[in-house]
Protein backbone atom coordinates (compact mmCIF):
# COMPACT_ATOMS: atom_id res chain seq x y z
CA UNK A 1 0.00 0.00 0.00
CA UNK A 2 1.56 3.30 -0.96
CA UNK A 3 2.22 5.56 1.78
CA UNK A 4 0.66 9.23 2.80
CA UNK A 5 4.42 10.72 1.49
CA UNK A 6 4.68 8.01 -1.35
CA UNK A 7 1.37 9.42 -2.64
CA UNK A 8 1.91 13.01 -1.58
CA UNK A 9 5.12 12.92 -3.78
CA UNK A 10 3.29 11.26 -7.02
CA UNK A 11 1.21 14.06 -6.43
CA UNK A 12 3.42 16.36 -6.74
CA UNK A 13 5.55 14.88 -9.68
CA UNK A 14 2.12 14.81 -11.81
CA UNK A 15 1.27 19.13 -10.24
CA UNK A 16 4.74 19.77 -11.47
CA UNK A 17 3.70 18.42 -15.19
CA UNK A 18 1.20 21.16 -15.13
CA UNK A 19 2.81 24.42 -13.35
CA UNK A 20 5.38 25.06 -11.40
CA UNK A 21 3.31 28.39 -10.02
CA UNK A 22 0.26 26.04 -9.08
CA UNK A 23 2.74 23.87 -6.70
CA UNK A 24 4.33 26.30 -4.83
CA UNK A 25 0.69 27.93 -4.07
CA UNK A 26 0.30 24.40 -2.56
CA UNK A 27 3.28 24.18 -0.95
CA UNK A 28 3.06 27.47 0.46
CA UNK A 29 0.19 26.76 2.07
CA UNK A 30 1.11 23.11 3.42
CA UNK A 31 4.39 24.62 4.71
CA UNK A 32 2.16 28.08 6.76
CA UNK A 33 -0.06 25.39 7.75
CA UNK A 34 3.33 23.50 9.15
CA UNK A 35 4.62 26.90 10.82
CA UNK A 36 1.16 27.89 12.19
CA UNK A 37 -0.03 24.41 13.79
CA UNK A 38 3.28 22.80 14.52
CA UNK A 39 1.98 20.15 12.96
CA UNK A 40 3.39 18.06 9.71
CA UNK A 41 0.81 17.74 7.16
CA UNK A 42 1.76 13.55 7.03
CA UNK A 43 -0.09 14.27 10.66
CA UNK A 44 -3.39 16.40 10.00
CA UNK A 45 -3.01 16.14 5.82
CA UNK A 46 -3.33 19.71 5.52
CA UNK A 47 -2.30 19.22 2.01
CA UNK A 48 -4.92 16.75 1.23
CA UNK A 49 -7.55 19.34 2.62
CA UNK A 50 -6.06 21.92 0.53
CA UNK A 51 -6.61 19.36 -2.73
CA UNK A 52 -9.56 18.33 -1.41
CA UNK A 53 -11.04 21.85 -1.59
CA UNK A 54 -9.82 22.25 -5.49
CA UNK A 55 -10.65 19.20 -6.44
CA UNK A 56 -14.37 19.66 -5.29
CA UNK A 57 -14.47 23.02 -6.25
CA UNK A 58 -12.82 21.23 -10.05
CA UNK A 59 -15.20 18.47 -10.36
CA UNK A 60 -18.53 20.51 -9.37
CA UNK A 61 -17.12 22.67 -12.21
CA UNK A 62 -16.71 26.10 -10.09
CA UNK A 63 -13.94 27.23 -12.75
CA UNK A 64 -15.84 26.56 -15.69
CA UNK A 65 -18.15 28.14 -14.44
CA UNK A 66 -16.92 31.67 -12.97
CA UNK A 67 -14.70 31.23 -16.83
CA UNK A 68 -17.95 30.93 -18.90
CA UNK A 69 -19.80 33.83 -16.15
CA UNK A 70 -19.61 37.48 -17.54
CA UNK A 71 -18.49 38.46 -14.57
CA UNK A 72 -18.20 37.87 -10.51
CA UNK A 73 -20.84 35.70 -9.30
CA UNK A 74 -22.01 35.40 -5.77
CA UNK A 75 -21.96 32.08 -3.76
CA UNK A 76 -25.71 31.63 -4.07
CA UNK A 77 -25.66 32.44 -7.78
CA UNK A 78 -22.60 29.60 -8.48
CA UNK A 79 -24.91 27.41 -6.00
CA UNK A 80 -28.37 27.20 -7.94
CA UNK A 81 -26.52 27.12 -11.57
CA UNK A 82 -24.52 24.16 -10.27
CA UNK A 83 -27.29 22.45 -7.88
CA UNK A 84 -25.35 22.27 -4.89
CA UNK A 85 -26.21 23.08 -0.91
CA UNK A 86 -25.67 27.37 -0.42
CA UNK A 87 -24.11 26.93 2.93
CA UNK A 88 -21.57 23.97 1.56
CA UNK A 89 -20.37 26.48 -1.45
CA UNK A 90 -20.21 29.79 0.41
CA UNK A 91 -17.30 27.25 2.34
CA UNK A 92 -15.74 25.99 -0.22
CA UNK A 93 -15.57 29.22 -2.25
CA UNK A 94 -13.72 31.02 0.98
CA UNK A 95 -11.46 27.92 0.98
CA UNK A 96 -10.35 28.89 -2.29
CA UNK A 97 -10.34 32.03 -1.96
CA UNK A 98 -7.63 31.70 1.11
CA UNK A 99 -5.86 29.10 -1.40
CA UNK A 100 -5.48 32.30 -3.95
CA UNK A 101 -7.57 29.57 -6.22
CA UNK A 102 -10.52 32.20 -6.61
CA UNK A 103 -10.56 35.65 -6.63
CA UNK A 104 -13.02 37.41 -4.27
CA UNK A 105 -15.12 41.27 -4.66
CA UNK A 106 -16.73 42.58 -1.56
CA UNK A 107 -19.81 44.31 -2.58
CA UNK A 108 -22.82 45.87 -0.21
CA UNK A 109 -25.04 42.85 -1.77
CA UNK A 110 -22.06 40.14 -0.42
CA UNK A 111 -19.08 38.32 -1.79
CA UNK A 112 -17.99 37.60 -5.34
CA UNK A 113 -15.78 35.32 -6.52
CA UNK A 114 -14.23 35.64 -9.79
CA UNK A 115 -11.46 32.74 -11.24
CA UNK A 116 -7.27 33.87 -11.13
CA UNK A 117 -5.40 33.31 -13.89
CA UNK A 118 -4.35 29.92 -12.83
CA UNK A 119 -7.43 28.28 -12.03
CA UNK A 120 -8.50 29.36 -15.48
CA UNK A 121 -5.55 28.08 -16.68
CA UNK A 122 -5.46 24.65 -15.28
CA UNK A 123 -8.41 24.27 -13.30
CA UNK A 124 -11.09 24.32 -15.74
CA UNK A 125 -12.09 21.66 -18.15
CA UNK A 126 -12.58 23.39 -21.29
CA UNK A 127 -9.24 24.30 -21.59
CA UNK A 128 -8.42 20.32 -21.31
CA UNK A 129 -5.36 20.80 -18.72
CA UNK A 130 -7.46 19.85 -15.62
CA UNK A 131 -6.27 18.64 -12.51
CA UNK A 132 -9.65 17.82 -11.94
CA UNK A 133 -9.43 14.03 -13.17
CA UNK A 134 -5.79 13.02 -11.65
CA UNK A 135 -6.80 12.32 -7.95
CA UNK A 136 -9.66 11.11 -5.65
CA UNK A 137 -8.74 12.24 -2.15
CA UNK A 138 -9.66 9.98 0.13
CA UNK A 139 -11.52 12.59 2.95
CA UNK A 140 -9.68 12.26 6.00
CA UNK A 141 -11.16 9.16 7.27
CA UNK A 142 -8.27 8.69 9.48
CA UNK A 143 -10.54 11.18 11.80
CA UNK A 144 -13.27 8.89 12.41
CA UNK A 145 -12.55 7.03 15.12
CA UNK A 146 -13.00 3.83 15.78
CA UNK A 147 -11.07 2.27 18.83
CA UNK A 148 -9.54 3.56 21.91
CA UNK A 149 -6.26 3.85 20.30
CA UNK A 150 -7.69 5.67 17.54
CA UNK A 151 -9.51 8.31 20.29
CA UNK A 152 -6.20 8.29 21.83
CA UNK A 153 -4.58 9.56 18.93
CA UNK A 154 -6.83 11.95 18.17
CA UNK A 155 -7.00 13.44 21.38
CA UNK A 156 -2.94 13.85 21.13
CA UNK A 157 -3.45 15.47 18.48
CA UNK A 158 -5.74 17.63 19.41
CA UNK A 159 -3.75 18.32 23.30
CA UNK A 160 -0.51 18.87 21.19
CA UNK A 161 -2.24 22.53 20.13
CA UNK A 162 -2.51 24.13 23.40
CA UNK A 163 1.18 23.13 24.22
CA UNK A 164 1.94 25.22 21.22
CA UNK A 165 -0.36 27.75 21.66
CA UNK A 166 -2.23 27.19 24.95
CA UNK A 167 -0.87 29.84 27.25
CA UNK A 168 -1.27 32.44 24.45
CA UNK A 169 -5.34 31.93 24.72
CA UNK A 170 -5.48 32.24 28.36
CA UNK A 171 -3.47 35.32 28.61
CA UNK A 172 -5.28 36.72 26.35
CA UNK A 173 -7.43 38.39 28.98
CA UNK A 174 -6.91 38.80 32.97
CA UNK A 175 -9.04 35.87 33.86
CA UNK A 176 -8.04 36.76 38.01
CA UNK A 177 -9.24 36.94 40.48
CA UNK A 178 -12.39 37.33 39.62
CA UNK A 179 -12.40 33.70 38.42
CA UNK A 180 -11.64 31.07 40.46
CA UNK A 181 -13.57 27.71 39.80
CA UNK A 182 -13.45 26.97 36.09
CA UNK A 183 -15.17 24.41 33.92
CA UNK A 184 -14.04 23.34 30.13
CA UNK A 185 -17.25 22.01 28.86
CA UNK A 186 -15.97 19.48 25.92
CA UNK A 187 -12.51 20.07 27.98
CA UNK A 188 -11.49 17.18 26.44
CA UNK A 189 -8.24 15.02 27.73
CA UNK A 190 -7.28 18.60 29.38
CA UNK A 191 -4.31 19.85 27.69
CA UNK A 192 -6.13 23.81 27.71
CA UNK A 193 -6.82 22.97 31.39
CA UNK A 194 -3.28 21.94 32.05
CA UNK A 195 -2.54 25.64 30.84
CA UNK A 196 -4.81 27.18 32.69
CA UNK A 197 -3.54 26.08 36.19
CA UNK A 198 -0.02 26.75 34.93
CA UNK A 199 -1.55 30.28 34.64
CA UNK A 200 -3.91 30.45 37.66
CA UNK A 201 -2.46 28.11 39.92
CA UNK A 202 -5.15 29.37 42.05
CA UNK A 203 -7.95 28.10 40.46
CA UNK A 204 -9.68 24.82 40.00
CA UNK A 205 -10.70 23.24 36.68
CA UNK A 206 -13.61 20.71 36.27
CA UNK A 207 -13.06 18.73 33.06
CA UNK A 208 -16.61 18.14 32.01
CA UNK A 209 -17.45 15.33 28.45
CA UNK A 210 -18.85 12.62 27.64
CA UNK A 211 -18.22 9.37 30.45
CA UNK A 212 -15.48 8.05 27.47
CA UNK A 213 -13.78 10.57 26.80
CA UNK A 214 -13.01 11.86 31.08
CA UNK A 215 -12.24 7.88 31.10
CA UNK A 216 -9.21 8.24 28.66
CA UNK A 217 -8.13 11.49 29.83
CA UNK A 218 -8.32 9.81 33.34
CA UNK A 219 -6.44 6.56 32.41
CA UNK A 220 -4.01 8.58 29.80
CA UNK A 221 -3.36 12.06 30.11
CA UNK A 222 -4.01 13.68 33.82
CA UNK A 223 -2.00 11.93 36.35
CA UNK A 224 -4.12 11.29 39.75
CA UNK A 225 -1.78 13.30 41.69
CA UNK A 226 -3.12 16.40 39.95
CA UNK A 227 -5.96 17.63 42.41
CA UNK A 228 -6.53 20.97 40.96
CA UNK A 229 -7.68 19.03 37.74
CA UNK A 230 -10.82 17.09 38.34
CA UNK A 231 -13.77 15.50 36.33
CA UNK A 232 -17.37 15.55 35.48
CA UNK A 233 -18.95 13.49 33.09
CA UNK A 234 -21.97 14.22 31.35
CA UNK A 235 -23.78 15.24 28.21
CA UNK A 236 -23.84 18.84 27.93
CA UNK A 237 -27.21 18.98 25.87
CA UNK A 238 -29.16 16.65 28.31
CA UNK A 239 -27.45 16.28 31.88
CA UNK A 240 -26.97 19.71 34.20
CA UNK A 241 -23.94 21.68 33.87
CA UNK A 242 -22.62 22.40 36.94
CA UNK A 243 -22.06 26.18 38.84
CA UNK A 244 -19.06 27.88 37.78
CA UNK A 245 -17.56 31.08 37.17
CA UNK A 246 -15.91 30.89 34.52
CA UNK A 247 -16.82 28.16 31.63
CA UNK A 248 -14.22 27.50 28.55
CA UNK A 249 -15.95 25.93 25.25
CA UNK A 250 -12.73 25.44 23.45
CA UNK A 251 -13.43 24.08 20.03
CA UNK A 252 -16.42 22.53 20.93
CA UNK A 253 -19.07 25.53 19.03
CA UNK A 254 -17.33 25.11 15.95
CA UNK A 255 -18.77 21.30 15.81
CA UNK A 256 -22.98 22.78 16.31
CA UNK A 257 -25.03 24.30 14.31
CA UNK A 258 -26.22 27.99 15.73
CA UNK A 259 -29.15 26.54 17.34
CA UNK A 260 -27.84 23.84 19.14
CA UNK A 261 -25.05 26.25 20.50
CA UNK A 262 -27.42 28.52 21.36
CA UNK A 263 -28.68 25.80 23.45
CA UNK A 264 -25.33 24.91 24.86
CA UNK A 265 -24.84 28.57 25.55
CA UNK A 266 -28.13 29.62 27.24
CA UNK A 267 -27.20 26.45 29.57
CA UNK A 268 -24.38 28.02 30.45
CA UNK A 269 -25.40 31.48 31.19
CA UNK A 270 -28.39 29.98 33.89
CA UNK A 271 -25.87 28.06 35.16
CA UNK A 272 -22.93 30.83 35.48
CA UNK A 273 -22.52 32.36 38.68
CA UNK A 274 -23.49 36.31 38.82
CA UNK A 275 -20.04 38.29 37.74
CA UNK A 276 -18.94 35.15 36.14
CA UNK A 277 -18.24 34.71 32.16
CA UNK A 278 -17.53 32.28 29.23
CA UNK A 279 -14.44 31.75 27.36
CA UNK A 280 -15.24 31.09 23.38
CA UNK A 281 -11.55 29.40 21.99
CA UNK A 282 -11.86 29.13 18.24
CA UNK A 283 -10.21 30.05 14.96
CA UNK A 284 -11.83 33.13 13.73
CA UNK A 285 -12.93 33.96 10.58
CA UNK A 286 -12.68 37.39 9.15
CA UNK A 287 -16.16 39.38 9.04
CA UNK A 288 -16.01 39.32 5.53
CA UNK A 289 -14.84 35.73 5.59
CA UNK A 290 -11.92 36.25 3.35
CA UNK A 291 -9.59 34.37 5.52
CA UNK A 292 -7.30 33.72 7.25
CA UNK A 293 -6.63 30.42 5.31
CA UNK A 294 -6.76 28.48 8.51
CA UNK A 295 -10.10 29.25 9.35
CA UNK A 296 -11.33 28.71 5.82
CA UNK A 297 -10.06 25.20 5.72
CA UNK A 298 -11.30 23.84 9.20
CA UNK A 299 -14.65 25.26 8.12
CA UNK A 300 -14.81 22.85 5.34
CA UNK A 301 -13.80 20.07 7.75
CA UNK A 302 -16.29 21.05 9.97
CA UNK A 303 -18.64 20.88 7.07
CA UNK A 304 -17.46 17.18 6.42
CA UNK A 305 -17.10 16.10 9.27
CA UNK A 306 -19.55 17.93 12.01
CA UNK A 307 -22.56 20.01 12.13
CA UNK A 308 -20.68 22.94 12.42
CA UNK A 309 -18.48 25.96 11.18
CA UNK A 310 -16.12 28.16 11.94
CA UNK A 311 -17.67 31.86 12.85
CA UNK A 312 -16.66 35.23 12.00
CA UNK A 313 -16.63 37.44 15.66
CA UNK A 314 -20.04 39.20 14.86
CA UNK A 315 -21.05 35.49 14.58
CA UNK A 316 -19.86 34.48 18.25
CA UNK A 317 -21.02 37.83 19.49
CA UNK A 318 -24.74 37.12 18.56
CA UNK A 319 -24.93 33.78 19.81
CA UNK A 320 -23.56 35.02 23.09
CA UNK A 321 -26.01 38.24 23.40
CA UNK A 322 -28.85 35.94 22.55
CA UNK A 323 -27.79 33.28 25.48
CA UNK A 324 -27.81 36.39 27.69
CA UNK A 325 -24.31 37.43 28.56
CA UNK A 326 -22.84 41.01 27.94
CA UNK A 327 -19.39 42.97 27.59
CA UNK A 328 -18.45 40.77 25.10
CA UNK A 329 -14.78 41.09 23.93
CA UNK A 330 -13.24 39.28 20.95
CA UNK A 331 -8.85 39.17 21.08
CA UNK A 332 -6.95 37.98 18.15
CA UNK A 333 -3.65 36.47 19.82
CA UNK A 334 -2.08 36.12 16.29
CA UNK A 335 -1.73 32.39 17.19
CA UNK A 336 -3.92 29.77 15.42
CA UNK A 337 -6.66 30.00 18.06
CA UNK A 338 -8.56 33.05 19.31
CA UNK A 339 -11.10 34.18 22.10
CA UNK A 340 -14.16 35.53 22.79
CA UNK A 341 -15.14 36.48 26.14
CA UNK A 342 -18.61 37.43 27.22
CA UNK A 343 -19.49 38.16 30.98
CA UNK A 344 -23.09 37.00 33.00
C1 LIG B 1 -13.10 19.13 19.19
S1 LIG B 1 -13.10 18.45 20.80
C2 LIG B 1 -12.35 19.74 21.74
C3 LIG B 1 -11.71 19.22 22.98
C4 LIG B 1 -11.02 20.26 23.84
N1 LIG B 1 -11.92 21.34 24.22
C5 LIG B 1 -9.80 20.80 23.14
O1 LIG B 1 -9.85 21.92 22.61
O2 LIG B 1 -8.80 20.09 23.09
C6 LIG B 1 -14.81 18.55 21.27
C7 LIG B 1 -15.07 17.94 22.63
O3 LIG B 1 -16.48 18.07 22.93
C8 LIG B 1 -16.89 16.88 23.57
N2 LIG B 1 -18.33 16.71 23.41
C9 LIG B 1 -19.02 16.52 22.26
N3 LIG B 1 -20.32 16.38 22.52
C10 LIG B 1 -20.46 16.49 23.86
C11 LIG B 1 -21.60 16.45 24.73
N4 LIG B 1 -22.83 16.26 24.25
N5 LIG B 1 -21.39 16.61 26.05
C12 LIG B 1 -20.13 16.81 26.54
N6 LIG B 1 -19.02 16.87 25.76
C13 LIG B 1 -19.19 16.71 24.44
C14 LIG B 1 -16.10 15.81 22.83
O4 LIG B 1 -16.07 14.58 23.55
C15 LIG B 1 -14.73 16.45 22.70
O5 LIG B 1 -13.91 16.21 23.81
Amino acid sequence: MQSVLDRETEIERCLLQFGHKLLDLIKRAKQAFRIVSGFDAQDFNCFFVCLFVMFTACELGVFDLLLESEGPLSSDAIAERLGASTNGMERLLDACVGLKLLGVEIKSEGAFYRNTELSSLYLTKSRGQTLCHLYKIPVLTHFAMKSEEEMIKFMQFLNAFWSICGKDVIAAFDLSPSFMIWEPMGGGVGGLAKECISLYPNSTVTIYDLPKIVQVAKEHFIPPEECRITFHEGDFFKDPVPEADLYILARVLHDWADDKCLQLLTKVHKSCKPGGGVLIVETLLNEDKTGPLEAQLFSVIMLVQTEGKERTPTEHSKLLTAAGFREIQVKKTGKFFDVVLGRK
